[in-house]
């Protein structure tokens, strides 16, 4: 009986801690685009002309010029200042905001 109520208390403190690390209430199919204001808009801006984090369309984009892999990889696993997403955000979803960029770039 006691452990099974330490085991919910554990199920709502990892529920807790995963709600506030902003993940889950991404549906899973959501667009690149809505990847892109949920996780990225609020350092690389609404309109991807950069803010706390560069720019990714517009004037000093330097990665209008990389392979879609350097995007991944820069998203999957974190670059400079920039947070990992790799578990915030499944390898479907790095993929559809890495190509939501490049389409955004317009390529
Ligand atoms: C906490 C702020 C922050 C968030 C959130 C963030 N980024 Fe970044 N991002 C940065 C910073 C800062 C850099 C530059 C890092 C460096 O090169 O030192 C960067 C770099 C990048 C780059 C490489 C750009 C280049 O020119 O080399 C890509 C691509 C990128 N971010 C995409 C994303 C995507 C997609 C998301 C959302 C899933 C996201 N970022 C969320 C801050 C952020």
């Amino acid at each position: 009986m006691r452990k099974r109520i330490l085991g919910a208390g554990a199920a709502v403190v990892l529920a807790l801690v995963m709600a506030a690390c902003g993940g889950p209430d991404l549906p899973e199919d959501a667009t690149g685009a809505e990847i892109y204001v949920q996780m990225c808009a609020r350092c690389h801006g609404s309109d991807l002309r950069g803010g706390i984090g560069v720019a990714l369309v517009g004037e000093g984009a330097t990665s209008i010029d990389k392979p879609e892999s350097y995007l991944v990889q820069s998203i999957y696993a974190g670059i400079g200042s920039m947070p990992a997403f790799r578990r915030t955000l499944s390898d479907d979803q790095i993929l559809r905001v890495a190509r939501y960029i490049m389409q955004q770039q317009g390529r």
